[in-house]
This record gives C-alpha cells, structure tokens and sequence, in this order.
C-alpha cells in the first residue's frame, strides 16, 4: 500500500510540473493563466509564446504521461516489488500492474489540470493523456492522435479535436482487447479531459471558438 501510494504520488507530482507556466514566466514573464483561453496547456502556449514554444511544452507534457506510466511499470519490474507481492499473498504482480498504471495515469492526468504548484490550476490534460496512453498501449495513443489529427485537419479548431480523440479512447481500447483497467482510464479520463473543456464547448457551440492561428481575446 505504501509504494502504491508512493507511485500515485509520484504521478500526480509528474503531471503537476508546470511546463507551460514556467515557460510563460521564463520567455515574457506573464502568468499564461492571464492571456488566451487562460490554460496552460500546449495550445495556449502556441497562441501566446509561438510555434516553437508549443512544441517544447507538447513533447514534455506527454512526456510527463508516458513518465508515470513508465514509473509503475519499472518499479513492478524491480525484484523487491516482486517479494512484497508474493509476501502480500499475490500470485504474480501481473494482474495488479494494468490497474496500477491506470490508477497512475489518472494522478498524473490530474496533477496536469490542478497542479499542485499552480493553485490547482493548470491546462486541459490532453498532452498528459496522450503520453498516458502511448504508455499503457501505444496502439491506442496512436489511433486517439489519428482522430484527433482528422478532426484537426478538417476544422483547425484544436478544442473540438481533443474532445473528439477523448470520445475515442475508450472504444479504441475495447475494440483492441485491452485490459478493463484500460477501458475504465479511457471512460474516466475522457470525461475529465472534456469537463475541462467546458468553456471550449460554450464557445463551440456560440461559433467562437476560433480555429488554429485566430485570436482569442478573453481569459476563460
Ligand atoms: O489542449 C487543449 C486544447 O484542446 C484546447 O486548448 O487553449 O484552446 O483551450 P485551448
């Protein structure tokens, strides 16, 4: 219970790290919640700081996702876990590491929207999900990052992409015969990353929710 309490931890700390605050801090010395659509995700970072920017605060951010996942999966991997889960009674740590990587998932998904470090603030978690995912199955993060990029290149508008790559998640896992562990991260973390979406979806549904390269004005 300790080092699975210690893995969450670890994961929620991962997904706190506020990459794209410390950037607007360190490039313009602006608080990034204060412009944009007031995330501090990759999207706004690339409205407010630039293409490159973006890029950096994207490739960490699913960094941080593939990190917890890859953190559970080591710590399994280490010999003494192996003891404490005989000790514990378990047969073999196989059937608990699905859940254990979905459970960390979540926490680092979490610790990305309410960053410990940022008042429980933070961005969106779609980054964060997608390294989630390229770490639990690959196949999955690669066919969310699929949906995503057709939506994408058919409406430039980033919000509804993520909206609708989080639909699929759960679906791409069931059809590819992953563990239910998987299924349940794909059910609950699309519903946290379209909650957080919430003013994107009042703006899509006003059509304002400007495409890839127009302004948006107001903090949300
Ligand atoms: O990655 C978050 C994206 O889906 C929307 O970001 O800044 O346009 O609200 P934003």
């Amino acid at each position: 219970i300790i080092l699975n309490g210690a893995l969450l931890i670890s994961a929620y700390f991962l997904g706190s790290i506020p990459t794209g605050y410390a950037l607007g801090k360190w490039m313009l010395g602006i608080d990034i919640r204060e412009v944009g659509s007031g995330s501090t995700g990759a999207t706004n970072v690339l409205r407010t700081l630039g293409k490159w920017p973006g890029l950096a605060v994207l490739l960490v951010d699913v960094l941080k996702g593939v990190s917890a996942i890859a953190l559970v999966r080591y710590i399994y991997a280490l010999n003494f876990t192996q003891q404490l889960a005989t000790t514990a009674g378990l047969e073999n740590t196989e059937t608990v590491i699905p859940w254990m990587a979905t459970l960390a998932g979540l926490f680092a998904v979490l610790g990305h929207s309410k960053s410990i470090w940022l008042g429980f603030t933070g961005g969106k978690s779609v980054a964060t999900s997608l390294g989630v995912l390229l770490g639990l199955y690959w196949p999955v993060g690669l066919g969310t990052l699929g949906v995503f990029a057709i939506v994408f290149a058919v409406s430039r508008i980033v919000s509804l992409s993520s909206i609708m790559g989080a639909i699929s998640v759960a679906g791409l896992m069931f059809v590819l015969h992953q563990p239910l562990a998987y299924i349940l991260f794909g059910i609950a973390g699309g519903v946290f990353v379209i909650v957080r979406h919430r003013s994107n979806i009042q703006r899509l549904l006003n059509g304002t929710e400007p495409k890839i390269g127009q302004k948006l004005e107001t903090a949300a």
